[in-house]
Formats: C-alpha cells, structure tokens, sequence
C-alpha cells in the first residue's frame, strides 16, 4: 500500500487553501496536479538547456534531442511498447485519437463499419464520425446494460469460468467482415467501467479488424502493457498521469504506422523535400510535424518515473480502496443514486446524482467546502441522453488521495442531501 500522506508534499498544489478550507483535489480524471519532480524537471529545462531539438549542431540543442528522443524510449518502456518508433508524441488523447482516425479512414470505404461503445468520450467519437461521414463506412455501437457495462454476452457454458478466451465472447451481431476498426474506452470516465479490453481486441481481431484503445483513463492508473492486450493503437495524456498540458501519446504498431499517411505536414517530419514533392521521415518523427513540446516531453519523462518510483500496480490498489470505501459510504445516502458498475470491477471515480438537484449545483455546494469534483456530461453526451439524466457529479481518486478526503466528500454529500430533503419537505 502506497503512503499517500507522503507523496502529497511532493504536490505543493495540495497545500493550498480554497475559500478558507484545505484543498481537496477530486477532480483527478479531468487533469491531475504535478508533483515537484515535474515542475523542476521542465523548470531545469527552461532555464539550462532550452532548444529546439533534430537541428543545430550546437550544445544545448543536442541536449535538447537527447531528452526529447529519450522520453519517446521513456514511454515505450512505460507501456511494453517495442521501441520509440511506434511512440508518437501529440497533444493529448483527442489529438491522437484524431490522428487515428484521419490516418485509418484512407483504407476505409462505403459499407465497412466502425465499432464504438455506448460508454465512449466525445474524444472517441466524433473523430469516427468525420470519418465515417468522409467514406461513406457506418458507425456501430456496442451497447451497455443497467450496470454500466458492455453487453459481450459470454456463452452460458462457459460463463462463469476465469479465463474466458475470445471465442467464447459473443459481440452480437456487431463484428462481422465488415467490421474494419474497434475503437473503444479502456476506462470508462463517466461509469468507471474497466472494459475486458484484451477480449475485446482479440475478438476484433478475429473478424480481421484494426484495434484503437482510449486509454486515458487507463494508463495513468494501472498497468497497461500494449503487447498482453495486442492493442494495434492507444491514445493517452500526459496531463492525467502527472504530467504537463499540451502533450500526449499515440502508440502504434510499427508495421501498421510505416503503411499510415501523417496527418500534419511540415518540418522535421520529411527526409528529402523537392518543390514538387516530399518523402516521409522515419518512424516516429513522420507523424511529429513542426517543432515539439520539448519541455512537455521532459515533464512527461519526470512524470513517468515519478509514477514508476511509486508503482502504478500500487497506485491501484490504493484507488481501489478508496473507491470501495467512496461507494459505501456515498450509498448509505438515500437521496443519492450512483451509477456504473460494482467497485471491484471499476477504475478509480464515482459518478452520481442527488435527487433534486443539478450535478452543476451539487459541484458548487462541495467546492463551496473546497471539495474540487466536475459535474456535467463528462464529454459524453450520447451516454448521457442513453441514462436519462443531463449529468453526473464525478469524485476521481489518484495517488495523493487519502481517506480523510472521502471522509469529508462523503459528510458534505449528506449535509447537502438533508438540506435538499427539507426544502422539499417545506415546498410539499
Ligand atoms: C476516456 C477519455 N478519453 C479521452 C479524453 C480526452 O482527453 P484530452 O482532453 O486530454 O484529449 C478524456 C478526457 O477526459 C477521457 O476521459
């Protein structure tokens, strides 16, 4: 178990006050805070070595590359990824997975079929839909049942057993020869469903589709290793893993990313430029046009290690039980319901509602006592719509959480509850 009153002093952020009251930050799945590691690391950068990188001859423009080139290594090592050739740097999750989409819809034509789930960020559909709309191909969606998970449908006769293989997973009637990308969320954030994403990728597999994980909400909070789960392509932040805006990740296969056409044209992504023409530069700068986020990709190979130093095995874990506890103590409120699946079977954040009142009211009533959560549709209006509801308040746990902070989450949603409960009992 991880000590998390000991990583907070690495998080000066933490120590701040709001409105009077200690800061409690719950707000995890939208960004995390950055602990001292990373500010100095990109600090150090800024004022000792601060270049652009693949140009000059000189000194700290070679210094420069050296990280930059060894932070691509940094996260393939991270994620079991072969090498720093199938490591695209972009600026977050949505870029990657746009790219994704741009690149894949050139093999794409009218009749093939797309395969989402009910339960994806708007992140993981819209770009699918622009590219559907492009090639005439249709857009399939998985769909979910009363717990918040997929409908996979196990056969009756295997059901029940551990280790359930991909052809004992029925995706009805959805994967099919025509079926030529599955794109889905590995973490659902909204529901908090972890996706059997290996089953799923294998199942696609087998009707000879391409594989997309969003992993946004995955990487940062436990391991992923894209080679167990055969993922041909994985999106990811590095904002929601402790490290900086404006960079992230976009893992593919090499085999897969020599045949793909970038995305951005420009600088540094050619090897030879005529008036007339252009060739492609190697594997991963092709996909990187222009210059990078040098001192993003610094602050991310901070945060990588500062994640690896304390183990994201531990990391959760110690999400796992402040969920459950979160759950418990959030159920023993009558007036509130919340949705998604069972703790054990969920990544780190609750998402609910209070009878009565608006998630956007029940946001401000906890950040009035310095509780920081989100309430709305979380990015996925769709799934919304599929509930019934315009929202959710969302609590998201991360490293630095402790239990005291769901102690106080917990006794501000009650006290918020038996406020709304006598207002109705006033106005009936
Ligand atoms: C599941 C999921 N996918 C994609 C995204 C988009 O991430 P970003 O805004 O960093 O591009 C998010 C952000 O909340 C997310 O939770």
């Amino acid at each position: 178990m991880i000590n998390a009153k000991k990583i907070r002093e690495d998080f000066p952020i933490l120590k701040r006050k709001v409105y009077g009251k200690p800061l409690v930050y719950l707000d995890n799945a939208a960004t995390t805070q950055k602990p001292v590691q990373v500010i100095q690391a990109m600090n150090y950068y800024y004022e000792n070595y601060n270049s652009n990188v693949h140009r000059a001859v000189h000194k700290l423009s070679q210094e420069a590359t050296v990280e930059y080139d060894e932070a691509h290594e940094k996260v393939a090592k991270f994620i079991a990824a072969t090498g720093m050739e199938e490591v695209i740097f972009t600026k977050n999750t949505t870029e990657s997975l746009n790219l994704a989409a741009n690149s894949l819809s050139q093999q794409l034509k009218k009749g093939d079929e797309i395969v989402l789930t009910q339960m994806e960020h708007h992140s993981n559909i819209v770009p699918w839909q622009q590219a559907a709309k492009r090639t005439g191909a249709k857009l399939r969606f998985l769909e979910i049942d009363g717990n918040g998970e997929l409908k996979l449908q196990h056969n009756s006769a295997t059901s029940g057993m551990c280790n359930r293989t991909s052809s004992d997973l029925q995706l009805p009637q959805l994967m099919s020869k025509k079926t030529k990308i599955v794109a889905f969320t590995h973490v659902s954030n909204v529901l908090g469903t972890i996706n059997p994403a290996k089953e799923i990728i294998a199942a696609a597999k087998e009707a000879g589709a391409i594989t997309v994980l969003d992993a946004a909400q995955s990487v940062p909070h436990m391991p992923v290793d894209v080679k167990k789960l055969d993922c041909d392509f994985m999106a990811f932040s590095a904002h929601k893993m402790l490290g900086p805006t404006g960079i992230g990740v976009l893992y593919g296969k090499q085999e897969l990313l020599e045949k793909m056409e970038p995305l951005l044209y420009g600088g540094d992504m050619i090897s030879e430029v005529s008036f007339q023409d252009a060739k492609w530069n190697e594997l991963p700068w092709k996909f990187e046009a222009g210059t990078p986020n040098v001192a993003g990709a610094v602050g991310l190979t901070a945060a990588v290690d500062y994640l690896e130093g304390i183990g994201v095995e531990n990391i959760h874990e110690h999400e796992k039980m402040l969920t459950k506890m979160a759950m418990e103590k959030l159920r023993q409120i009558d007036e509130l319901t919340i949705y998604g699946p069972e703790a054990a079977r969920r990544g780190g954040l609750v998402s609910f509602n209070i009878n009565g009142i608006h998630p956007h009211d029940v946001s401000a009533m906890l950040d009035a006592e310095g509780i920081a959560v989100r309430g709305g549709h979380h990015c996925a209006m769709p799934l919304a719509k599929l509930l019934g509801i315009t929202g959710t308040a969302r609590a998201s746990f991360y490293l630095y959480n402790t239990q005291e902070e769901i102690e106080k989450l917990a006794e501000a949603l009650e006290t918020a509850a038996a406020k709304m409960k006598k207002m109705a009992a006033r106005t009936a």
